[in-house]
């Protein structure tokens, strides 16, 4: 998995970039991140990648010279015959969720343009992005902070980055619910016990228990997330004993 960014600002990545999981992603060769500053594609001696908006009004606008030279230099790195999707961090964009996430993962390079200031020039969307994304319905002050959650959700897909891939199958969100509780030693910790179940070494048991309780999660924080999605046979038989 490649993931190329074009970014005003790209020192904002160094600490994640080194952080522990992310660090030894790259350094097996699982995730490969390039970083690309704006200011080296600014074709002017003064190195410009904003101005004014035509039209007058707030703020300055990323220009588009810039930002296309950025990509299509992403581009020549791209593997042959692959067409890398061209992802514009924008709250106007599709909100991110894990399904994106997972549709994301299915592409195995990924490039970034991180939105800055009051925006970015219209033909960038027009004509060179695949795909705009928003993480939330709230504004930042650039798309450096979405595009690190948008990878990192993504590369804890690609097999082997996270400790072991099945842990990324029964958490909160893949297959449309949240997560079961989890408890770890003492199994009493001032007074308050992990359940009994739990304890029991009835894996069939403790099965059925998460379910119940990925059920019980979702319905009481997330309603919206069950009727979003087909119930089986077991979560219909299991939600009878909570409704
Ligand atoms: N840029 C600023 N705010 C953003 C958001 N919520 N999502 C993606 N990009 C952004």
């Amino acid at each position: 998995m490649r993931f190329d960014v074009v970014t005003a600002v790209p020192e904002c990545f160094a600490g994640w970039l080194d952080s522990s999981i992310i660090q030894r992603a790259r350094a097996a060769g699982k995730i490969e991140i390039a970083l690309h500053a704006l200011r080296n594609f600014a074709p002017d001696k003064h190195r410009m990648i904003d101005d004014y908006p035509y039209g007058g009004g707030r703020g300055m606008v990323l220009k588009p010279e810039p930002i296309f030279r950025a990509v299509e230099y992403c581009l020549t790195q791209a593997r042959p015959g692959l067409k890398p999707e061209i992802i514009l961090l924008t709250p106007q964009g599709q909100v991110f969720t894990q399904s994106v996430a997972q549709e994301l993962a299915t592409c195995p390079h990924l490039i970034f343009i991180c939105g800055r200031y009051e925006g970015v020039d219209e033909r960038v969307r027009e004509h060179l992005v695949t795909w705009e994304l928003s993480i939330g319905d709230y504004v930042l002050i650039g798309g450096e902070i979405p595009a690190m959650v948008v990878m990192e959700a993504v590369a804890r897909l690609v097999p082997g980055v996270v400790g072991t891939y099945a842990s990324t199958e029964d958490e909160s969100f893949s297959n449309g619910l949240l997560e079961y509780p989890h408890y770890t030693r003492p199994a009493e910790f001032r007074g308050w016990k992990v359940p009994d179940i739990l304890l029991s070494g009835h894996h069939e048991r403790v099965r059925l228990w998460r379910h119940l309780q990925r059920l019980k999660r979702t319905l009481e924080r997330r309603p919206e997330l069950l009727t979003q999605r087909r119930l089986t046979r077991e979560e219909r038989r299991l939600l009878v004993r909570i409704l």
